[in-house]
């Protein structure tokens, strides 16, 4: 399908998964990764209230700019400025993220 797309995450005992979502259902990545049965922890659901939806962006895809409360939440959990932190349910699927490859962050431990 042409709405799939795949994004490849390495959890955090170092085990690289490929999973493939969906561009056409408004999910995020850190959505995406729970739907594949990976352990994330992402406490708030996805309202950037708690950064245990961390990701370390491991490829050059371009993303969107953070919002002020994505960078206030990494600010408040001392990852902002940490090269390549970004939250995971900040990220919103799309086709140009197709190939997309993130590392867990430490705090998305269940
Ligand atoms: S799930 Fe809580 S900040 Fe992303």
């Amino acid at each position: 399908m042409d709405d799939l797309i795949k994004i490849y995450v390495t959890d955090l005992d170092g085990v690289k998964h490929c999973i493939e979502a969906p561009t056409d259902m408004g999910l995020s990545l850190m959505e995406a990764i729970k739907a594949n049965e990976l352990q994330i922890k992402a406490t708030c659901g996805g309202m950037a209230l708690c950064a245990t939806c961390h990701v370390y962006i491991k490829s050059d895809h371009l993303l969107p700019t953070m919002s002020e409360d994505e960078e206030a939440m990494l600010d408040d959990a001392f990852l902002l400025g940490i090269p390549h932190s970004r939250l995971s349910c900040q990220i919103y699927l799309k086709p140009e993220l197709d190939g997309l490859e993130v590392q867990l962050g430490e705090n998305t431990a269940v």
